[in-house]
Order: C-alpha cells, then structure tokens, then sequence
C-alpha cells in the first residue's frame, strides 16, 4: 500500500515534463520530434534554445527537489531513493507522452542534491568539468551516474535498500545514454555549440 501509494505520488510528479511544458504548449514544438529526440534539458537547449533550455532545466530539477520534500515530509526519509526512482521512471517514461521522455539528470540532480548537497557536489563537478572540456553533456551525465554510485554508497550512510535504489537510479540513467554510448564510441556525439 505504501509503496504503491509512494509509486504513484513520484511517478506523476516525475511525468512533469518540463521540455513538453515549455516546448509544446508554450512554443509549439516537441522537442521529441528534433535534435537528438530526447525529452531533457540539452535537447531543449538545441530546440527551443536558451530560454527553452533553462526553464526545461529548472522545472526538472525542482521537481527532483519538490518530490524529495514531499516524499521526507508524508513518508520519511526511509523509501526516499525508491521514490526517487518511482519519479525518474516518470520522467523517463511519462504515461502521457506515449512513455517517450528524458533521461533523468536533471531530476536526478534535483533529487539528489535535496538528500544530500555534501554527496552531490563532487558528481556535480565532476559532470560539469567534463562538459566544459569535452563539449560533450552526455559523458558528464554519464559520469555524473558512474560518480554518485560511488560517493552514495561510499560516504552516504544509508540501509542496504537505499543503497540498491541508488544503483538502480544509476544504472537507469547510464542506461537511457545508450545511444549517447554508442554515438561517442563512433566519434559523432553532439558536442555542445556544435551544429544542431
Ligand atoms: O542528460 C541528457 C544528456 O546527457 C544528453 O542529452 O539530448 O544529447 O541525448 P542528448
């Protein structure tokens, strides 16, 4: 019961799509239908540009944050990751946009700066020095999802459950850059600045 109840909470507030928010009601576009197809926050930079960009990344992030709130105040602190992974589900495979969303890091960000700002930052930075050096936003995510792994179980003192979630979290996230993998293996990953 409480677990289907956290399930459906986390799942809806994830399904908050902030790329279909701001592209298809208020731009007009689906970002799904351009660039590299993915609902998230790169994508909407290279369709809707800065300002799609932005307003993308900050309606998934809070949301990462709001679920985390919400879930800690109703629920506790014990089923924390497994909502995060109910929300991220959402996200990635939202009910109302035919199960065709993002990839996650941005709420994954949200969330996991919510749980804990001292386990985060180091991922975070890690993530956004390899973008300022690759160019490539993909590699930062996916090392981003490799670093949290890490830095959770590590130095985060959670219960074994927390500990699976959080792989489970991860995994997910390196698995929906698939094709983000297989593109940087080919040498023809989108660079940030590059051509659309
Ligand atoms: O978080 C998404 C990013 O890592 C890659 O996005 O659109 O280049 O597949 P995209």
């Amino acid at each position: 019961m409480k677990y289907g109840l956290i399930f459906l909470i986390s799942y809806l507030i994830g399904s908050i799509s902030g790329s279909f928010i701001i592209g298809k009601l208020f731009l007009g576009k689906d970002v799904r239908n351009a660039g590299s197809g993915n609902a998230g926050t790169t994508n909407a930079f290279r369709v809707l540009g800065v300002g799609g960009g932005l307003g993308t990344f900050f309606i998934d992030f809070l949301k990462g944050i709001i679920l985390v709130l919400i879930i800690k105040k109703f629920f506790g602190q014990e089923l924390i990751f497994y909502a995060v992974f109910c929300g991220i589900l959402g996200h990635d495979f939202p009910i109302y946009m035919n199960f065709k969303g993002g990839k996650g890091m941005a709420m994954t960000l949200g969330a996991f700066a919510a749980i804990s700002v001292k386990l985060t930052i180091i991922p975070y930075l890690i993530w956004l020095s390899t973008v300022l050096i690759t160019k490539y936003v993909s590699l930062g995510s996916i090392l981003f999802f490799i670093s949290s792994v890490i830095f959770y179980i590590v130095f985060g003192k959670f219960s074994n459950l927390s500990n699976i979630f959080v792989i489970l979290i991860c995994l997910m996230g390196i698995f929906r850059h698939k094709s983000n993998i297989v593109r940087l293996i080919n040498g023809n990953e989108n660079k940030i600045g590059g051509k659309k």
